[in-house]
């Protein structure tokens, strides 16, 4: 059985891989410092998959921390590295503590890897990378436009980090880098999902939020782009196809499926939608309203990027599947669910 480190593994998406890697076998041993979710996600890991995996409250950018764990973990195989910051508004108020964190934490797991052996890194990056494509669909080999955010720019360069530390050690190391459209939704058995802490950032979660009374009203930041209705447009994939993309990275990696020391996969549906259609069709699947209104655009937002996935579905063999109507009905089927165990 090969063992697998998830760095971030109760965050929303590191939680729902963690699933997906059990179900395929996998032993998985998790850090994660709680910065941005909880301790009961193990909870909800164990009931799904009846495994509860090794966790320390550990920050990965403690470097005798993770050296301790890994010896005391060992015969780890390959590392899944989601710990990171990702609020793209933080990030422009406190550059210095996304720097350090994320691209801190990539350092020490690099220089960690060869000393233990480990040679498997699949690493979470974004689309945010391609900033506004000139090209849509984007592909991989779309240029990296400028960041907008430090955020944006710790994956930049952390990008470059894997790619430099292969070039300098091609023998210790092997590294996927996942670039990452809009994941929503949460797992089938909505025992785990999306769990924002405070005033939600993200569209979805927002949305689900204002749906069920805990905000009385969403904002639709623009409806005067150059788009069909007005709204910006992205690439929403269901976090449980994001997740299974991961452990298909892991598997090639470890079963040596290709030459490559290092790749770059876009994980998106090729399908965009806009914010407008995605509350339209929110409110018909769930038979729910969302009370909205129109405000004013929100600073440093893309107006419209979608993914061409075809790299990845013909090279890693992954595929979305889901659609957004069941990946909407999974995002307020969790909603209901935390609003049922915050009562009892
Ligand atoms: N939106 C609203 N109202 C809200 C929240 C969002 O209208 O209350 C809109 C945004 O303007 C945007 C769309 O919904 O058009 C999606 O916004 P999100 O914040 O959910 O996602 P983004 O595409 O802005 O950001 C996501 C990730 C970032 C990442 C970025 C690019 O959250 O971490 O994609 O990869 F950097």
């Amino acid at each position: 059985m090969s063992k697998v480190l998830v760095t971030g593994g109760t965050g929303y998406i590191g939680s729902h891989t963690v699933v997906e890697l059990i179900n395929e076998g996998f032993e998985v041993v998790i850090v994660d410092n709680l910065s941005n979710s909880n301790i009961e996600v193990l909870d909800g890991i164990e009931k799904i998959t009846n495994i509860r995996p090794v966790f320390e409250n550990i920050d990965c950018v403690d470097y005798v921390a993770m050296e301790n764990f890994i010896e005391k973990h060992g015969g780890i195989d390959a590392i899944i590295h989601f710990a990171a910051s990702k609020a793209v508004g933080e990030s422009v108020e406190k550059p210095l503590l996304y720097y350090r964190n994320n691209l801190v934490s990539l350092i020490n797991l690099l220089q960690l890897m060869p000393v233990h052996k480990i040679k498997h890194l699949v690493f979470s990056s974004s689309c945010t990378v391609y900033g506004q494509p000139e090209e849509l669909p984007v592909t991989e080999r779309a240029p990296i436009q400028p960041a907008l955010s430090p955020y944006g720019n710790t994956k930049q360069i952390s990008e470059e980090i894997i790619r430099d530390a292969i070039h300098s050690n091609p023998d210790c190391y092997r590294s996927i880098v996942l670039r990452y459209f809009n994941p929503i939704g949460a797992h089938a058995s909505a025992e785990i999902g999306e769990l924002p802490l405070g005033i939600p950032n993200n569209l979805l979660p927002f949305v689900t939020q204002t749906a069920i009374g805990i905000r009385k009203q969403l904002q639709v930041f623009g409806d005067d782009y150059n788009t069909p209705d007005g709204s910006c447009i992205r690439d929403y994939i269901h976090v449980v196809d994001l997740a299974k993309a991961h452990v298909v990275a892991v598997k090639r990696m470890l079963e040596s499926k290709s030459k490559e020391s290092y790749e770059i996969f876009n994980l998106g549906t090729g399908r965009g939608l806009s914010v407008l259609e995605i509350i339209k069709t929110f409110e018909q699947v769930n038979q729910v309203k969302v009370p909205y209104k129109i405000a004013g655009r929100r600073e440093g937002d893309i107006e419209q990027v979608w993914a061409d996935p075809t790299y990845a579905n013909e090279v890693l063999g992954w595929k979305a599947e889901e659609t957004v109507e069941d990946t909407l009905r999974s995002a307020w089927n969790w909603e209901l669910n935390l609003a049922r165990r915050n009562k009892n």
